[in-house]
């Protein structure tokens, strides 16, 4: 008998895009470039090798379930470092739950938070997103019996979804409410004041928020705020017992380090559900490898790599201004690294960078569902991944300049 959630699930963008190019020829003596996937192509920080072989003994024992002490003191304190937390407002043991990245447990934590709500009248329990959004979200949806709601996030709204102005019975059955910021793909960072307005429609209709902030450490100027210090601007900065109450947000190493490949992140958050989260975990989950136990500790005390990782950014969009100056709405984004650009029909653009320059990239209404407006959020747009290295980068841009021109 399958799962009859499981029908929501209709073909992976990266499924799509193969049907879509894999048959087209693209020009000979051109080495292609991909651009259509978020995965970093930086190179890592030398210690992680290092730290990744020390003992590799560990290789040969079960891991232990939620990373070490010493991984989830790294994550608690560059939590607490990077979003000014006070001290005392995380306790590392309870409230860190260690991922194999976190496509995961984005994807795992419906399980917690889904099967309990119900509307007034029995009706299912909604889970919230935005539109584009990212595949796990749906698939959690889907997985629990949930309906995915898709809430458009448009240009004229500045790329921010109206969570807070949905009809209150949708908001009645809301059980989880995923939020990326900055959002992939468009790059808009959710301000302190946004993110507070959410907590409180979240602790009003009691939901969860599952803040995705895997992006949170590639931005242009500011770092993007968190959803754990629009928490603690609603607590007034006090350490309470029901301060972080809803709250979860969700840390990568994917983005920030470049290591897509390590599969590690963490998600943290509201007490009650970081327990609960980790006592799921225990029955059907794999602990971290120790050796990416290790290496991820490593990672999330150090800052060099991150502030070199970053600049390598600024200077990809730095080339994409110089290159596509004010075409397709060309905007820097404050937050992420993608390009997401009007092209006007992304299939036929995309199509033609691949035939014409052997360029990879996205259709937006991939990312996109049609319902409650949808197909307006990326009916025209192209996401374009700046993770290729700076020299690669520069002639990906210089080949979608001439090939998509004016
Ligand atoms: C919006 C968003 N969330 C989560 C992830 C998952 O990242 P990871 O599982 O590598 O931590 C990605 C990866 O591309 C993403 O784009």
């Amino acid at each position: 008998m399958l799962n009859p959630g499981l029908d929501l699930l209709t073909d992976y963008p990266f499924t799509r895009l193969r049907a879509l190019l894999d048959h087209e020829p693209m020009p000979a003596g051109v080495t292609p470039i991909n651009l259509s996937i978020g995965e970093p192509q930086h190179a890592m920080p030398g210690f992680v090798a290092e730290a990744l072989t020390r003992d590799l003994s560990s290789l040969s024992r079960y891991p232990t379930q939620n990373g070490s002490p010493d991984f989830r003191a790294a994550c608690a304190g560059w939590l607490q470092r990077r979003y000014h937390l006070p001290d005392g407002l995380l306790d590392a043991e309870k409230q860190i739950v260690a991922l194999n990245g976190t496509r995961e447990g984005l994807f795992m934590v419906a399980q917690v938070v889904i099967p309990q709500k119900k509307g007034p009248k029995g009706e299912k329990p909604i889970v919230l997103m935005p539109n584009p959004f990212y595949q796990a979200y749906v698939g959690a949806a889907a997985a629990c019996g949930a309906e995915p709601y898709f809430v458009p996030a448009l240009p004229e709204n500045g790329f921010m979804p109206d969570f807070a102005g949905l009809p209150r019975e949708i908001l009645q059955r809301t059980a989880l409410l995923y939020l990326c910021t900055p959002a992939n793909p468009q790059g808009t960072v959710a301000s302190l004041d946004y993110m507070a307005r959410l907590i409180e429609l979240a602790r009003e209709h009691d939901f969860v928020i599952a803040f995705d902030e895997c992006y949170a450490e590639i931005y242009t100027d500011t770092p993007p705020p968190g959803g754990l210090e629009a928490a603690m601007k609603l607590a007034g900065s006090k350490a309470t017992k029901d301060a972080l109450k809803n709250v979860l947000v969700f840390h990568s190493l994917s983005k920030r380090s470049s290591a897509p490949g390590l599969r590690s992140g963490f998600c943290a958050g509201d007490p009650d559900i970081t327990q609960t989260f980790i006592k799921l975990r225990n029955y059907g989950c794999a602990g971290l490898m120790m050796p990416v136990v290790e290496a991820s500790t490593a990672l999330w005390n150090d800052e060099a790599h991150v502030e070199a990782n970053r600049d390598l950014y600024r200077q990809k969009f730095d080339m994409a201004q110089n290159v596509l100056g004010n075409r397709f709405g060309f905007y820097r984004p404050p937050g992420g690294f993608y390009l997401w650009l009007d092209v006007g029909d992304p299939e036929a653009a995309a199509l033609k960078l691949w035939r014409e320059a052997g360029i990879r990239t996205l259709p937006g209404n991939y990312l996109t569902r049609p319902e409650n407006g949808g197909e307006q959020a990326g009916k025209s747009y192209l996401r374009i991944a700046l993770v290729a290295d700076l020299e690669t980068t520069k002639v990906a841009l210089q080949r979608i300049g001439n090939v998509l021109g004016a």
